[in-house]
């Protein structure tokens, strides 16, 4: 089992934070989406919390749907290669796409997956991310509403796993070295 108090080095973003800048994100999206449907697409696992929080905050009338991917590739690196674990439910032709992630690493599973909504026939296929790490950008993604763009650390937390812990902490925090360096 791990300890929280010494797996941690540092809070980044508090729980407050983090539910502040959604309710920002949150306005910005009820705004741009005015009398337009809009579905929403929350890509599992690491999704989860963004989208049920985001979601609350909304007023506008939403549909959900979730996607599963997985990406190809040596250790914990994405490749770019990504593979369809659990596809959407929905047809996508005209609907307004809103992806919700977690996270923006090097860019490449959401390159990806923007490519692949787009060929489904949508009006509009847009990115809402909690987290952005710019300095691990492979790929430009061209994205709608930011979070927080964060350093090049290791985080966990508010959906974030290090080996599929630490997702249900309630904010995000830095996992320190010890902790995945005998990884
Ligand atoms: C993580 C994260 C993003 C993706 C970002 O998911 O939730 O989906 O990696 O990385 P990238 O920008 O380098 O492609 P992961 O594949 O770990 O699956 P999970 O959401 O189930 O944890
Ligand atoms: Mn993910
Ligand atoms: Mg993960």
């Amino acid at each position: 089992p791990s300890d929280l108090g010494t797996d941690l080095s540092a809070v980044l973003l508090t729980e407050e934070q983090l539910q502040t800048r959604l309710g920002e994100m949150a306005e910005q999206i009820d705004a741009d989406y005015a009398g337009k449907d809009l579905l929403l697409v929350g890509v599992l696992k690491g999704a989860v919390m963004v989208m049920a929080d985001l979601s609350r905050r909304l007023h506008h009338p939403v549909n959900m749907d979730w996607m599963a991917v997985s990406s190809y590739g040596s250790g914990t690196k994405s490749s770019g290669v990504v593979r369809i674990l659990k596809d959407l439910d929905s047809d996508l032709s005209g609907r307004n796409v809103l992806i919700v992630e977690d996270i923006i690493d090097s860019g490449l599973t959401l390159s990806w997956l923007v490519s692949n909504l787009r060929s489904r026939g949508p009006a509009s296929v847009e990115i809402a991310t909690m987290l952005r790490k710019p300095e691990a950008a492979k790929v430009e993604v061209d994205v709608r509403y930011v979070g927080f763009d964060i350093p090049n650390e290791f985080v966990v937390g508010y959906g974030l796993d290090f080996a599929e812990k630490y997702r249900n902490l309630p904010f995000v925090g830095t996992l320190a070295p010890h902790v995945y360096q005998g990884a």
